[in-house]
């Protein structure tokens, strides 16, 4: 049986990998340094972006409100990329300002690619994590840069749902988030199987004509946002049952027989 061994690899690799992310936890003047947050921020020229101080969200136990009332201070700062020299930020306040435990850019433009930097400290304590911000164009006559797309699968003659992505921190809580659809950058005539709601596209029975990719737009201020996804459709999968690799058939029943056991037991 061959199946272990890449199977091993592939568990090792994925180990590894989340061992480097635990392991790149350094410590340069005496602050934690938790180098770059897993998750990117992706926009579009002219939209606008929030990018929040990754360390409220999965490395301190403490909200900013918190750690405010505990004396400490959070600063920003900026590189153009890793290793860089980093710069402390001038906000304007106006394009770019500085919201309790986020930056906002009013909005993005090229000239903000980069690291962007949040240090939560105090005389004795210090902590610092980097997000990072890629700004792109449109591709040549679309409204979408296609190295930014989302990536959707359905099957034929199922039903689907696509929904606009990352976007709650420009919907605003009371309001249901009024978004247009389009289909190639076009407006489209939706059929009367697909319906819009809320933050969904659902299409109710897929067509091959349903392959493309799909832009939701946003309005949020002077600003829209926009999100491209591609939708590709397969053929449904064969009706016979997936075979079951583990456990053997033969364990299998005696684990029913355990459960059912367990069952009766209730
Ligand atoms: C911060 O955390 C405190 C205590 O857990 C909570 O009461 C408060 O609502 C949080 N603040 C924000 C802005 O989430
Ligand atoms: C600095 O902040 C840490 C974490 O909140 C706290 O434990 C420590 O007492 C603070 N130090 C000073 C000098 O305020
Ligand atoms: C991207 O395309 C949209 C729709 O065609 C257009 O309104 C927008 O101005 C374009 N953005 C840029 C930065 O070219
Ligand atoms: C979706 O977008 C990609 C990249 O722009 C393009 O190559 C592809 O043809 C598009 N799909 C359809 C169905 O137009």
């Amino acid at each position: 049986m061959k199946a272990p061994i890449p199977l091993l690899i592939l568990l090792h690799s994925t180990i590894a990998q989340s061992l480097k992310v635990v392991s790149k936890r350094g410590s340069v003047d005496g602050c934690t340094d938790w180098s770059v947050d897993y998750l990117k921020y992706k926009v579009l020229v002219g939209e606008p972006v929030r990018i929040k101080c990754a360390l409220f969200y999965g490395y301190i136990r403490a909200n900013y409100t918190h750690a405010q009332s505990a004396g400490l201070s959070l600063m920003w700062y900026r590189s153009a990329g890793h290793g860089d020299f980093e710069e402390p930020i001038s906000f304007d306040g106006i394009r770019m300002s500085k919201e309790e435990d986020a930056i906002w850019f009013r909005p993005a433009d090229l000239q903000d690619i980069g690291l962007y930097s949040c240090v939560l400290r105090n005389s004795t304590y210090c902590m610092k994590v980097s997000m990072s911000l890629i700004v792109a164009e449109n591709d040549t006559d679309l409204c979408y840069n296609s190295k930014m797309r989302y990536f959707e699968k359905a099957e034929l003659s199922k039903s689907k749902d696509i929904t606009c992505p990352d976007i709650e921190d420009y919907v605003l809580s009371a309001k249901e988030p009024e978004i247009v659809w389009y289909k190639e950058c076009k407006s489209k005539q939706w059929r009367q199987n697909i319906l819009l709601k809320k933050d969904t596209l659902s299409i109710h029975e897929v067509l091959e004509d349903d392959i493309g990719n799909y832009t939701c737009e946003l309005q949020f201020g002077n600003f829209v946002v926009r999100r491209t996804t591609e939708l590709t459709v397969t053929a449904p999968l064969t009706e016979k049952p997936p075979k079951i690799l583990f456990p053997p058939e033969n364990k299998m029943t005696a684990m029913e027989i355990q459960i059912e056991i367990l069952a009766t037991w209730r």
